[in-house]
């Protein structure tokens, strides 16, 4: 047997003193005041709470105070959970193994109390009475009895005030806030039995009532347009079963915003999951866009493992492939087997069919071992496939941007005799498959493509004038009323001013809906909500100057994508000179704003050799 060797005056080797372990614990527990409200959440569900009140300052930097009905502490368990490794969750090494908590660790509270004033008031009986422990940046916890409600309120305040080092690294109030309203979106969704409320400087930014139907949950946080748009999941294979729901192919996002993955309950960022739920999709999916998926994926707490980090924002599946097989095929098969497939076949111009026998399928759980490719969803694939790639046209990615083919391709020649081409030197012949202009001139035969040059033409316009603070604006006879997320209301409030200068006047208008007044001129013909979708998408979470620059850049290229002529439409010799002659009128009328060419030019040189004339 060894003997532990007691540390003395000599050994340099020490044992560090409790507070200091604590402050090192909460560097990884701690990182901002988000991560303090998911601790005191999960603490207040693990309670057992039915109402859960998450007050915030300052974007919680000044004061967090979370307030629950649920079990509540006994006296001398209050005093006891602030000590490092005090949980009432686990008692044994195989316990690890069965975790059905969201917390097990017992340093969530320690490491709160080691860089903040906390102040807790708790009962587990209030017929019995409460107590209050205070504790001060990590120092003994002290502890008085006082009478309150069973439950328990969890007051945090200057967090990080013994730490300046971590505080500074804190952002503006505006973009923590939103990482809070983030984390509660994210409880909230997975326990539509609880009542949560979030209260932000003294606005209310979450009241979601309790309901027995996670539908409704998610129309309440995300809005009933986004609901109607779902389709539920509700598979079962062995050990797993995926329940949930997800967006149809006609609903799609420009980022992952919207995507929200949970095992046994837990919020987790999940590789795995995301990406079979993708690779589900298949086809279906325009590129670039993400659809929104709500997946509650439930196995025996044996098969994964979710102490991998002290945030417990990961798990470690035992059998990985399998969880990606079936994750793929649920949503594969949940999205072949739905009604709601049909509905983009409908407005899509009869241009492309599905079979009616795929159309006609009913929905209904399918067992895991049906996810081999049946005929009828990949005969959908390759028609959805057809019908987006129109809507794809815009989705060039600015990586993309640098390695463009030059501004006007000369076919086989010096591209620089005809790098000051003149459009009006050209005359207009008619169209190509009513998608391409084709011009002829000395130079030869110059193809045009209608839709990016006249994206150029209106991007051009639309930039000038929004430079000018001059941006024809278009005043709704009926305000249109939208509901968005609470973290998508905060994002809308903080870019409120700089959309009004793109011409989208907003008014917030109760607790999670906005009333959209004027549109720009130009897109008064165009789906607004869906354009408002799109816009949320791309606003930067956080105000760095650059990043906005871009993105407003983003959505103008958009917007001006949008009202520009498509492909496939008959344009008579007028409007294609009009077309080409606004062209020319533009800074750079040779490539589109993504970076594509407009024009490709097959010169007469080249036409000559071929036939032989030279
Ligand atoms: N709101 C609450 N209601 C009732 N009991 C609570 C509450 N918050 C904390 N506790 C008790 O205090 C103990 C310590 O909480 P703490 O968050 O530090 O650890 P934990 O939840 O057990 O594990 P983890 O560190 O993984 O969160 C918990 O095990 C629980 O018994
Ligand atoms: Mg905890």
């Amino acid at each position: 047997m060894s003997v532990i060797p007691q540390e003395n005056s000599k050994s340099r080797v020490r044992i560090l003193p409790d507070d200091l372990a604590n402050q090192i614990a909460a560097g990884e527990v701690v990182e901002r005041p988000m991560s303090v409200v998911k601790e005191l959440v999960e603490n207040s569900i693990d309670a057992k709470s039915t109402r859960i009140l998450i007050e915030i300052e300052q974007g919680g930097k000044k004061l967090i105070r979370v307030t629950d009905n649920g079990s509540g502490l006994s006296l001398e368990d209050a005093g006891l959970s602030f000590l490092r490794h005090a949980t009432s969750k686990i008692s044994s090494s195989s316990d690890l193994e069965k975790i059905v908590s969201l917390g097990f660790r017992g340093e969530a509270l320690p490491s709160i109390a080691s860089i903040s004033k906390v102040h807790m008031t708790t009962s587990a009986d209030e017929h019995l009475g409460g107590v209050i422990v205070l504790v001060e940046g990590g120092g003994s916890a002290q502890t008085k009895e006082t009478s309150c409600p069973r439950g328990t309120t969890i007051e945090v305040s200057q967090l990080f005030y013994n730490t300046p080092a971590r505080k500074k690294f804190l952002k503006g109030d505006g973009t923590e806030s939103s990482h809070i309203t983030q984390v509660v979106t994210q409880h909230a969704l997975a326990h539509p039995q609880i009542h949560f409320t979030l209260i932000n400087n003294g606005r209310k930014v979450i009241d979601v009532l309790p309901t027995d139907q996670h539908l409704y949950r998610i129309a309440e946080l995300f809005g009933a347009e986004l609901a109607k748009e779902l389709i539920q999941v509700d598979t079962e294979y062995g050990d797993y079963r995926l329940e949930g729901f997800i967006s149809s192919p006609v609903y799609t996002r420009s980022s992952r915003s919207a995507q929200y993955c949970y095992v046994n309950q837990r919020f987790v960022r999940d590789k795995v999951i995301l990406h079979s739920t993708q690779q589900g999709y298949s086809h279906l999916l325009p590129k670039g866009q993400h659809p929104a998926i709500y997946l509650f994926l439930s196995m025996d707490p044996k098969l994964f493992d979710v102490n991998v980090h002290p945030a417990k924002a990961e798990v470690r599946f035992a059998f990985q492939q399998e969880v990606h097989r079936f994750v793929s095929g649920s949503v594969k098969d949940s999205l072949s087997g739905s009604k709601k497939l049909s509905l983009p076949m409908d407005h899509s111009e009869n241009r492309y069919h599905t079979t009616s026998q795929s159309r006609q399928t009913d929905h209904r759980a399918v067992p895991a071992s049906n996810f081999s490719e049946d005929q009828s969803s990949t005969r959908l694939s390759s028609a959805m496939e057809l019908l987006y790639m129109d809507s794809t046209e815009c989705s060039v990615d600015r990586e993309s941007r640098g390695i463009m083919s030059p501004q006007v391709e000369i076919f086989h020649e010096k591209p620089s005799a005809v790098s000051n081409l003149i459009y009006s030197e050209f005359e207009p012949l008619g169209q190509l498959d009513r998608s391409f202009i084709l011009m002829q001139g000395k130079p030869g035969i110059l193809v045009v493509d209608q839709h990016i040059a006249h994206e150029r033409v209106l991007y051009d316009r639309f930039k000038k004038a929004a430079k000018n603070k001059k941006i024809e604006v278009q005043q709704l006879l009926f305000p249109l009323t939208m509901e968005y997320s609470p973290s998508e209301v905060e994002l809308l409030i903080h870019h409120q001013d700089s959309l009004s200068e793109l011409g989208l006047e907003l008014e917030l208008f109760g607790k999670n809906e906005f009333l959209l007044r004027t549109v720009p001129a130009i897109l008064k013909n165009n789906d607004k909500e869906e354009i408002m979708r799109e816009i949320v998408d791309m606003l930067p979470a956080q105000k760095h100057e650059e990043a906005l620059f871009e993105k407003f850049e983003d959505i103008l290229i958009m917007m001006s994508c949008r009202n520009a002529i498509k492909v496939n439409m008959s344009l008579n010799l007028d409007q294609i000179r009009k077309l080409i002659s606004d062209l020319q009128e533009t800074e750079m009328p040779y490539t589109c704003p993504h970076g594509r060419p407009i024009a490709l030019l097959y010169d007469m040189d080249s036409i000559l050799k071929k036939f032989l004339r030279k």
